[in-house]
């Protein structure tokens, strides 16, 4: 795995031999509900997995890819191409697109979450996944042309794809700040060794900037309201559960228990994007996209919300009409009914794809 110098390398990464040495915890039932209890899935129990995956949950540690043939469809692989994952995550992609590029395929993977990219790096290397058929950079994509430089690729790729926002290890494991679910320190940083946790963020923004945030980054219904609310007090709240519950607070006298949570996930995920630069980053990687293609290259982009699939659409749009790109996808793709039932997390996705002229 290597590194672009955009961002320092963490000290402090979390020493995975401390945890080990633990003596394990009991847990009451027959499945465990605490992270830190599902040490079978963590250590990859092939049986684990199954079981936690037939009741429709994706198991600790992993992440189940999404719209995986749509997106193979999108990007016509053949043996002996050369390409970008931009958001490599844990590799469920990467490993259909390794499979479909061989062989003589070379896939590099980018992603900007040093915590995860080493779990994954090592996954896949113990999968036979190494350079060059696959070569792991921790980098943001927002840095795609220079990445490409780096490797010696700047005459362009024949297929780019990202899968934007979290992947499930990140939203699962303890300790990111990620998910209301647990109580701890309000981070959301996919790289902690860069940019501000979302607490302090959060502690300087002023009612407005953050009503322009909730409302553009997830579309929040309710933004002043919340935005009022969060900025009313001397001390703002600083851990998940203590922002889940000022959220709900403000919102219980006229939402019931479902609406309050439905507005709980949207300003998380709106200060995720914010802390994150999510927004600026797809900007900077669409602008990049037909400068990284070769001709008739093909790139394809799963969002999340209506924010991100506005900016992916008017950017392909645009170059259709300029000319850089020679055709687009019409209509969004969705996942099917029987995906979205397998997989809950998958149900807000949408892909769009282009091919470079
Ligand atoms: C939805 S997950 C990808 C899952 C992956 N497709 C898979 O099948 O395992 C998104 C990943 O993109 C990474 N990511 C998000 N924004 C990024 C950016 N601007 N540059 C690089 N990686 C990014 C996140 O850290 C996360 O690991």
């Amino acid at each position: 795995m290597t590194e672009t110098p955009d961002a320092a390398r963490p000290d402090d990464r979390p020493s995975e031999g401390g945890a080990l040495r633990k003596r394990r915890e009991r847990y009451a039932g027959t499945h465990p509900r605490r992270y830190e209890h599902k040490y079978k899935e963590l250590a990859a129990d092939p049986a684990a997995l199954e079981k936690v995956r037939a009741r429709g949950m994706t198991p600790a540690g992993t992440h189940v890819p999404i719209l995986v043939d749509e997106l193979l469809e999108a990007l016509h692989l053949a043996p002996g191409a050369r390409g970008v994952d931009a958001t490599l995550g844990y590799g469920g992609h990467a490993e259909r697109v390794l499979a479909a590029i061989a062989p003589g395929g070379e896939l590099v993977g980018i992603d900007v979450d040093p915590l995860e990219l080493e779990r994954t790096s090592a996954r896949l290397a113990a999968l036979g996944h190494v350079a060059p058929t696959l070569r792991v950079q921790r980098t943001n994509f927002a840095a795609l042309a220079r990445t490409l430089g780096e490797i010696g690729w700047s005459d362009g790729v024949d297929f780019v794809y990202a899968d934007l926002g979290l992947s499930s290890m990140q939203i699962d494991t303890p300790g990111r700040g990620f998910s209301f679910k647990r109580d701890e320190p309000l981070d959301m940083r996919m790289n902690p060794a860069r940019g501000k946790p979302a607490a302090e963020w959060l502690a300087r923004v002023d009612a407005a900037e953050l009503e322009r945030v909730l409302a553009e980054n997830s579309d929040e219904p309710r933004a002043r309201e919340i935005a009022a609310a969060l900025t009313a007090r001397m001390r703002r709240p600083t851990t998940t559960r203590a922002l889940a519950e000022e959220i709900a607070a403000a919102l219980r006298s006229r939402l019931d228990d479902a609406e309050c949570a439905d507005a709980v996930r949207r300003v998380f995920q709106a200060l995720r994007i914010e802390v994150n630069d999510e927004l600026g980053a797809l900007d900077a990687l669409l602008r990049q996209l037909p400068g990284a293609l070769r001709s008739g290259g093909r790139a394809a982009i799963l969002s999340f919300h209506s924010g991100e699939d506005r900016r992916v659409k008017k950017a392909f749009a645009a170059g259709l009409r300029e000319g850089t790109y020679r055709a687009t996808s019409d209509e969004l793709v969705r996942p099917s009914a029987a995906e979205r039932r397998s997989n809950p997390r998958s149900g807000a996705a949408k892909l769009r794809w282009a091919v470079r002229a």
